[in-house]
């Protein structure tokens, strides 16, 4: 158990740097199965997520090497095997090694992914698809068995664009005969940046980053390299940090394209900001306004920023109502927020109220996941008094180095575990 404990109201001067997407990081780790040889992994996060994954490709015969930031893997001598459910709950991502080892052998056992509790998560598109390509699913209670003697590329229509089940997808169809080809696909970076690995090792993959990803499979993949981009979440996690205390903040690492429904928002309710090449500076906006945002898929304004730009509305004046679409349970980090002397609503399942401006006071309060804790680890830096976050491996799972990060420009924050 850790506890992140925050001395509240520091302005925050000088640089952060942005590391490598953890959902990227999460997809790639797993997509470097299908390389017959060695695959090079650059800019990976320091998160817990990654050390779960390199457990399951060890148990699956992969060497692994950390050096710095780089994973070095080599899969040559892969052997599939069940995956035991005590790794597979452990995070979301898990799901990425039914694609790969039904790719690799057309069988894979493995359980249903783990991952924050924020809404139920079905991975019912992933199953329909890998049905629709030729596998036959069985699930004995959260027991999945998937297996297939041959995969068929196909065209598949996806009902809603799923960012695991479009990448799933992708790294089942190398391992299918034929063109596949995912209608109604999931448009976020991490599809880019899966693809662009797949490409480096030989695949034929084009449109990733599109609604329409065509797929040859087939393919044997050889030696590959791809750099993580960076984590578009961290960034606008920062870049609200600076709205609320920075004094000429510099965030480094932005990938503009990657973040604008956030830079528009930020600009549209007062938040000014300069971007040069890669590093965007930002100081504390004393006047914010309310808002309304409503969460969607990229390029929409993103689920994951959803807690922590709640915590930027309550410094807001006015009435902002934010309406969360990706999931029905998102907004648990309210009653916190609340706690430290936030007026918070929930409307209905997913439209939150936020009346502002409110002081926060520091005090005990709990995260009860990544986003949530996110929501109030800010919420700590900018209240009076100190505010302790219990189940603070929550924000470690997204924030590589965040307490070290944050203390680097002026945070007076320290983390304890127990
Ligand atoms: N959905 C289904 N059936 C499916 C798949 C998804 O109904 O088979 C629903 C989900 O229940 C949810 C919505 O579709 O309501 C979006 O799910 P999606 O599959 O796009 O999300 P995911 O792959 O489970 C990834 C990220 C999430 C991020 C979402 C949306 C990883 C490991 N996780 O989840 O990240 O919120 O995409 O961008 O890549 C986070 O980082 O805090 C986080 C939760």
């Amino acid at each position: 158990m850790s506890k992140i404990i925050i001395d509240g109201n520091h302005e925050l001067s000088g640089e952060i740097k942005i590391s490598g997407a953890k959902n990227s990081a999460v997809a790639l780790i797993p997509a470097a199965i299908l390389s017959e040889n060695k695959s090079v992994i650059y800019n990976v996060p320091e998160i817990r997520d990654i050390d779960y994954l390199i457990k399951i490709m060890e148990l699956l015969n992969c060497k692994v090497e950390h050096k710095n930031d780089a994973l070095y893997i080599d899969s040559s001598k892969i052997e599939n095997k069940p995956i035991p459910e005590e790794l597979s709950v452990q995070m979301r991502a898990s799901y990425y090694f039914m694609g790969v080892l039904l790719a690799k052998f057309g069988k894979v056992e493995i359980s249903f992914p783990g991952g924050c509790n924020i809404g139920a998560r079905p991975i019912d598109i992933h199953i329909k698809a890998f049905e629709e390509l030729g596998a036959k699913v069985e699930i004995v209670k959260n027991r999945y068995t998937i297996t297939a003697e041959k995969l068929i590329g196909k065209k598949i229509y996806f009902d809603f664009p799923s960012v695991g089940a479009t990448i799933n997808v992708m790294l089942a169809a190398i391992g299918a005969e034929g063109t596949t080809i995912i209608e109604n696909a999931a448009m976020e970076p991490e599809i880019v940046n899966v693809a662009s690995l797949l490409i480096n090792m030989g695949a034929k993959i084009h449109g990733a980053g599109t609604k329409t990803i065509e797929i040859e499979g087939n393919k044997k993949l050889d030696n590959g390299v791809v750099e993580v981009f960076p984590d578009r979440i961290e960034s606008g996690t920062y870049i609200i940090i600076g709205a609320l205390l920075g004094n000429n903040l510099k965030i480094k690492g932005i990938i503009k394209e990657h973040i604008e429904a956030l830079l528009m928002k930020i600009k549209e309710i007062g938040i000014n900001y300069s971007i040069d090449n890669d590093t965007l500076t930002i100081s504390k906006c004393n006047d914010i306004k309310s808002t309304y945002i409503k969460t969607l898929v990229f390029p929409g304004f993103p689920t994951d920023l959803q807690q922590p730009i709640t915590t930027l509305l309550t410094q807001a004046k006015g009435k902002s109502i934010i309406e969360e679409t990706l999931y029905e349970n998102r907004f648990k980090n309210t009653y916190d927020l609340n706690r430290m002397g936030a007026i918070t609503n929930i409307l209905s399942l997913n439209k939150l109220e936020i009346i502002g401006p409110r002081k926060l006071k520091g005090t005990n309060v709990i995260a009860t996941d990544l986003r949530g804790g996110a929501s109030l680890l800010i919420a700590g830096l900018i209240a009076e008094g100190t505010t302790t976050i219990d189940n603070s491996e929550y924000i470690l799972r997204g924030y590589g180095d965040v307490v070290n990060k944050l203390k680097n420009v002026g945070a007076n924050i320290e983390i304890t575990e127990e």
